[in-house]
């Protein structure tokens, strides 16, 4: 495991102690761990290995865009799924080369379709029949051919929050199953197309390996059925998806999810891909922040941790009820007498809330704590709601650590406001 607790040091995070971090920085910073990565990618990578399978890799920047993370995915052998055309030239911009980077998203303008094209992206996953048409007309005015795959949604539960599932029929993802073989045969035909395979992807936090199974048996069934009109299927996007373990859960297991795409997809000769974010990257960041106060329960209710990040910082627990471990990063903050308090930051709503009766040692003014599994859809989704700065960004790597995002100048908040002359011009 990445953490450790040191008598003196503290919370240590692979190998160094993270109050160093905050006394250099200051909090609330974002912590990423270099090490916790790769050895991450690389369990992913030997599970589909050891299956038998040879399975690229595209890692769903929208967990986590930051230059840095890119890169050390990419030199442990990582391709890109990206959603926009921003996340298309971030992964270009950390050196991940267009023709291993997928484009997926129900809404890509045609300017992001150019843009995607005149690179030579690897492919692009088509969402919807409409798009279809749209691509093609694209492609054909730019004199490119599209690679392209159906995103098909499978109707499938993956049981996961409501927010976060995307493979059920009335969610807005995805090709209809039963429309699927027919928008095939219209892509093969279409100019500017090349019709090349079929995505899926089914949620996210995934914990049981069930609906997996499920949604590759569809797509198995309909690239068979593609097969019987004459077309070539030549690969499957397996989707991402795979859940960690932020409280009970059991971490989605890489060998059970090669073992799904085995049995289901693994006879079918195609090229095979997964686009895994949060496994990857979840577990190797945490947010540090400072108690700017305890306040009192009202009539015996329990106190207020009140903490300087808030839920403009790490949004999972306000958007999705999200719950994230918290811990003091003091040896003897940890060892304290434990009570039950509700743990908030300083957001003028009450949906900033960190935890609901938490058990946590005694905290006082000025302790600090680390929120864990924060390194997957936590910095991307910061804002800057009541006027608070992003905050600063550090990775570790083994025993060094560098800070790879400045914490933001508050003045550059307002950088980009313009003030009406009318509004500055002396009255009269
Ligand atoms: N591929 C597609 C097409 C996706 O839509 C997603 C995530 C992924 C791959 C990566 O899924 P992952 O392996 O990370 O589960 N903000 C939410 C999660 C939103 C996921 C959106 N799509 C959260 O904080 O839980």
């Amino acid at each position: 495991p990445a953490l450790s607790m040191h008598a003196i040091d503290g919370l240590v995070f692979e190998d160094v102690p993270l109050n160093a971090i905050a006394d250099a920085l200051g909090t609330p910073t974002w912590v990423m761990g270099a090490r916790t990565l790769r050895t991450r990618y690389h369990r992913l990578d030997r599970a589909m290995r050891d299956a038998g399978l040879d399975v690229d890799i595209h890692f769903a920047v929208k967990a986590n865009d930051h230059l840095a993370v890119l890169k050390i995915l990419r030199a442990q052998g990582a391709g890109a799924d990206v959603v926009s055309g921003g996340e298309l030239r971030r992964a270009m911009a950390a050196g991940i080369p267009a023709n291993e980077i997928v484009f997926s998203g129900v809404g890509k303008t045609r300017a992001e379709m150019e843009l995607a094209l005149h690179h030579g992206i690897a492919r692009i996953n088509v969402e919807s029949a409409e798009e279809l048409e749209l691509l093609s007309a694209a492609a054909v005015a730019c004199g490119r051919t599209a690679p392209v795959a159906l995103r098909i949604n499978p109707d499938v539960d993956a049981g996961t929050h409501a927010k976060i599932t995307t493979g059920l029929a009335g969610n807005k993802f995805g090709i209809p199953y039963d429309r699927a073989v027919d928008l095939y045969a219209r892509a093969a035909s279409l100019p500017g197309i090349h019709a090349a395979g079929i995505a899926v992807h089914i949620g996210s936090q995934i914990e049981r390996m069930q609906p997996y199974r499920a949604a590759y048996a569809r797509v198995a069934e309909l690239v068979r059925a593609i097969r019987a009109r004459g077309l070539g299927v030549e690969v499957i996007d397996c989707g991402g998806g795979l859940g960690i373990s932020y409280r009970h859960e059991t971490e989605g297991a890489p060998e059970a999810l090669a073992h799904a795409i085995r049995t289901e997809l693994g006879d079918l000769g195609t090229r095979l891909e997964i686009e895994p974010g949060r496994w990857l990257a979840g577990p190797a960041g945490l947010l540090l922040s400072t108690v700017v106060l305890r306040k009192r329960g009202y009539d015996g209710m329990p106190p207020f941790i009140v903490l300087d990040a808030a839920m403009n910082d790490l949004a999972r627990p306000s958007l999705y009820d999200a719950w994230h471990g918290i811990i003091p990063l003091s040896a003897r903050d940890a060892v304290a007498p434990a009570e039950q308090v509700h743990v908030v930051g300083p957001v003028c709503e009450s949906g900033d809330t960190f935890g609901h009766d938490r058990t946590l040692p005694r905290l006082h003014d000025g302790a600090r704590v680390a929120l864990l599994d924060t390194g997957a859809y936590g910095m991307v989704m910061s804002s800057t709601y009541n006027a608070r700065a992003m905050a600063a960004q550090v990775l570790v790597d083994g025993a060094r650590w560098d800070v790879i995002r400045a914490r933001q100048k508050i003045e550059t908040l307002w950088e980009c406001d313009i003030i009406p002359e009318t509004l500055t011009r002396p009255a009269g």
